[in-house]
């Protein structure tokens, strides 16, 4: 499973790509508003700090409208994907996009048939959103797995990502599940790289030596 990062936040993102763990970053509506920014100044700018694939999302609604947007978020950077919601216009505006070779996250995906339709309109990603799954008493992991061996049976090449999610045993059953992607947002994937094991250890090793070291 492949990473990215779930954040519009430039230090954030500058930060992550240092460790060098992350093929690309999605961003949303939500998580730009948090910034305060103009987006398409901020979104060249985050295009620029990463090399892979950057998903930014359209607010249009009618699929001209949205196929409009969507050629100049794409005008932006190469390496932009644009993220356009699970609706029928959604549906229309992905398969005139990917007819003209332009990549597409399809988002707001909840269950395996949504995944498929936006796989057959010729999206280049489907997101599932695990935790708002998880909040009305559903189960996300699960709705991704189902995916997953949809998409291995049928011979799709439409990518898996799983998304919202809130805690490292998200990451962790994503990567259970076989998602392609688990788009992850800094403070769960801070979480993932530290255990009280590795911390204790470290410190362990060092007392150790400057006890023989006197
Ligand atoms: C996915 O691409 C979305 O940006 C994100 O994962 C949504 O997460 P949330 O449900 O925590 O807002």
């Amino acid at each position: 499973m492949k990473f990215f990062l779930d954040s519009a936040n430039v230090e954030e993102i500058t930060r992550v790509m240092s460790w060098g763990v992350v093929a690309g970053v999605t961003t949303n509506p939500s998580l730009v508003a948090r910034e305060g920014k103009e987006f398409m100044p901020l979104l060249k700018q985050i295009c620029s700090i990463v090399p892979g694939p950057v998903s930014a999302e359209v607010l249009s609604e009618g699929a001209d409208d949205m196929v409009a947007e969507a050629r100049e978020l794409a005008a932006v950077a190469d390496n932009v994907v644009v993220k356009i919601p699970l609706t029928a216009d959604g549906l229309a505006a992905t398969r005139e996009l990917s007819a003209q070779g332009i990549k597409t996250n399809l988002t707001l995906a909840f269950s395996p048939v949504q995944a498929m339709l936006a796989a057959r309109s010729g999206a280049t990603y489907a997101s599932l959103f695990i935790g708002r799954l998880d909040d009305v008493g559903a189960c996300g992991l699960s709705a991704v797995a189902e995916t997953v061996r949809n998409f291995q049976a049928y011979a799709v090449g439409t990518r898996v990502i799983a998304a919202s999610i809130r805690n490292v045993g998200h990451v962790e059953g994503a990567m259970s599940a076989g998602a392609d992607y688990a788009t992850v947002p800094f403070r769960v994937l801070s979480d993932c790289l530290h255990h009280p094991l590795t911390d204790q250890g470290i410190e362990k090793f060092k007392a150790d030596w400057e006890k023989a070291m006197k």
